[in-house]
């Protein structure tokens, strides 16, 4: 094994860092030794109506799985992210908008982003918004999309948002599965040039799911059709609307939002997280992890659709009264230096994205990067799948000049911000290890087959965690027993993350991969079970098997294997028609790598296609295919070797 270099933060880093090892070393061992007491202080980061006397109340015992935090305290998350702020920095900019279009954005300040969030919860009142209804946001990423998030919590309303690359198919499914009475949506989404059509989706959508009233912010201004009584104007109902909302109070469990996630089986479930826990953790994560101090400018490059972009760019930071900056583009337009024109002209301090796209930008060399002046990154982070050593040295060399702190965090959908991570002034880091637990989490690392913890510290197996968190998800909405049996099941007493993770005799976590159906491509999650589901639907489909391979930008690509019905031709005009049904069937972040007919999949003598064997052939690693005398038909096996589509 080449020998792993370790890099320690330096000294002028740790100088002016929140946390340093001392620090961080006394605080976990607080936070793990005496919860209640340590909890009790962190939960003043937040401005609470009624300030919570009890703490924690968690069960992990199966099935009576049951999460509480802070339980009797009261807040408003608008309140907490906006109007605490005003008195302090009403003119201080919260939001920086940086389009799609190089020249132009904008600086927003509080005073501003409360004036719009105040108007836009009056116009969700005027349509009959209420507490506890689920409203979904199926937006570009523009300011309007944050004040939406907003404006639902300071009503009490429910958000669910569906990132915009979804299909009208996928979002009318989320649609009805949070029985939403709003959708907040735009009338285009410009990105990379391009203009997607929202609101024609949104349309498609309501073909599906049924009519739901529509807000229609206009983005571009195109004319999209408008339907009375069921559409609304933006501008229009703004105009109207009364400056002053007052905030509904909320018990610290009550619903936040959801945010529906890919599991290993069955279609996307919908995450639920509460109001108080998630909102400390992602504010409390969002300073330490990032060093973020009064002033900086910080940037995640997520989309709001997913939860790092709800976490990173919106809760977290808002609520620290920080700038944060909101990209509406995409890293390659107009051209490979687009990250890094933005960093130079905003003067970003911390900037957080994805190995895909530091994977994809490397590609193009350093010029596109040295061509800025970086000079303002203090803080360099990563997050959504693992990071490959040589991705992280040139994000370190090229981008940090070998001197920014890199967090390379891991966390899922389901924790509501960092688990496992470097503190940039206190961890040492490592190329590709997310390092140590933040505070309160206990990490433990299982053999997958006795289920059995593995204690000494150099260990290999599933990752799972001891005990909860307060931004953990405390539910699948509308599905308690299936949120018991996805995470607590399988490892009876523990949260089971789905993770593969190894630990170094440092006691340094390095997540090896799903272990589960899930596959990670480009850094977003995706069932296999979704892209076969959708493939089936096809009717020339008989069969369909969706495993990931290897993919050197994207982490994981999609490998399909599909089996046609009787009398079906398998031409490759059938193939390009597939692989168009399944970005409309769920999205173009679904679009198939490789399809191989397979006129059989191998199955045991129970009929359970054999994953293991076709994640191989995908790999291109067939020589190991292990024992396959179980096969009802072992020679399907060489048919699928034979025409395999990644040699
Ligand atoms: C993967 C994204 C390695 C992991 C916040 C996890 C990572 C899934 C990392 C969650 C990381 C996320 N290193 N793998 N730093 N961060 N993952 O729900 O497999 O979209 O289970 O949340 O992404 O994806 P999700």
């Amino acid at each position: 094994m080449t020998e792993i270099k370790t890099y320690p933060p330096s000294a002028d880093f740790v100088k002016n860092a929140h946390v340093d090892a001392a620090k961080y070393r006394e605080m976990y061992d607080r936070s793990i030794n005496d919860p209640e007491g340590f909890w009790t202080e962190e939960a003043k980061r937040l401005d609470w109506i009624k300030a919570p006397t009890k703490i924690k109340n968690v069960d992990f015992s199966y099935p009576d799985v049951s999460i509480k935090w802070f339980e009797d305290g009261e807040l408003n998350v608008s309140v907490n992210c906006v109007d605490r702020h005003l008195a302090t920095r009403g003119d201080q900019t919260a939001i920086i908008w940086e389009s799609d279009d190089p020249e132009v954005d904008r600086h927003i300040t509080y005073n501003e982003v409360s004036r719009q969030v105040n108007k836009m919860a009056n116009v969700m009142k005027s349509l009959g918004i209420a507490k506890g209804d689920r409203v979904v946001l199926y937006m570009p990423m523009i300011p309007e999309a944050a004040y939406a998030m907003l404006a639902c919590t300071r009503i009490g309303a429910i958000h669910s948002i569906v990132f915009a690359g979804f299909s009208p198919e996928a979002l009318a499914a989320r649609v009805s599965g949070s029985d939403a009475k709003l959708i907040v949506t735009a009338d285009q989404a410009p990105r990379g040039g391009r203009n997607t059509p929202l609101k024609a989706n949104v349309d498609k959508a309501r073909a599906i799911c049924g009519d739901v009233q529509a807000l229609v912010v206009e983005r571009t201004g195109e004319d999209v059709g408008m339907k009375e009584g069921l559409d609304h104007s933006f501008t229009a109902l703004m105009a109207e609307a009364a400056e002053d909302c007052p905030p509904e109070p909320m018990n610290a469990e009550d619903p936040l939002f959801i945010l529906y996630t890919s599991g290993s089986t069955g279609q996307p479930k919908g995450v639920l997280h509460t109001t108080g826990g998630y909102l400390l953790w992602a504010a409390m994560t969002h300073e330490i992890v990032f060093d973020y101090h009064d002033g900086d400018i910080f940037w995640c490059t997520a989309d709001v659709g997913w939860v790092t972009g709800h976490s990173y760019i919106v809760y977290g930071p808002l609520a620290n009264g920080a700038t944060t900056l909101m990209f509406e583009g995409v890293p390659t337009y107009p051209d490979v230096g687009r990250f890094w024109a933005v960093c130079e002209k905003h003067k970003v301090n911390q900037f957080y994205t994805a190995p895909t796209a530091i994977r994809a930008l490397m590609a193009h060399g350093t010029e596109p990067v040295n061509k800025h002046d970086l000079s303002s990154l203090k803080v360099l982070g990563t997050v959504g799948e693992p990071i490959n050593p040589e991705a992280w040295n040139w994000y370190n060399e090229t981008v940090g000049k070998g001197t920014r702190p890199i967090v390379d965090t891991w966390w899922q959908t389901e924790t509501g911000g960092h688990i496992l991570t470097p503190i940039p002034g206190a961890i040492p880091t490592k190329p590709g290890s997310a390092t140590l637990p933040f505070y309160g989490i206990v990490p433990a690392i299982l053999d997958p087959q006795t289920g059995a913890e593995i204690t000494d510290t150099v260990a290999e197996g599933v990752l799972c965690l001891k005990d909860s968190w307060p931004g953990q998800m405390r539910t699948v909405y509308g599905d308690h027993e299936r949120f018991v049996k996805t995470y607590f099941s399988d490892f009876k007493g523990y949260y089971f993350s789905g993770d593969g993770c190894r630990r170094d005799e440092d006691g340094y976590y390095w997540i090896t991969g799903r272990v589960d159906d899930v596959i990670n491509v480009s850094g977003h999650r995706m069932g296999t079970a979704e892209v076969e589901s959708a493939l089936v639907a096809h009717p020339a489909v008989s069969e369909a098997a969706v495993v990931g391979f290897p993919h050197d930008i994207k982490g994981q690509g999609i490998y399909c294997y599909v089996t046609l019905m009787d009398g079906e031709e398998y031409t490759d005009e059938l193939k390009t028609e597939l692989r168009n049904w399944v970005r409309k069937e769920i999205g173009p972040i679904a679009s198939p790598d490789h399809i191989q007919w397979a006129p059989g999949l191998p199955k045991t003598r129970s009929g359970k296609i054999m994953r293991r064997i076709l994640r191989k052939i995908a790999e291109n690693d067939y020589g190991a295919l292990g024992d396959t005398s179980t096969l009802a038909d072992p020679s399907v096996v060489e048919d699928l070797i034979e025409n395999r589509m990644n040699k």
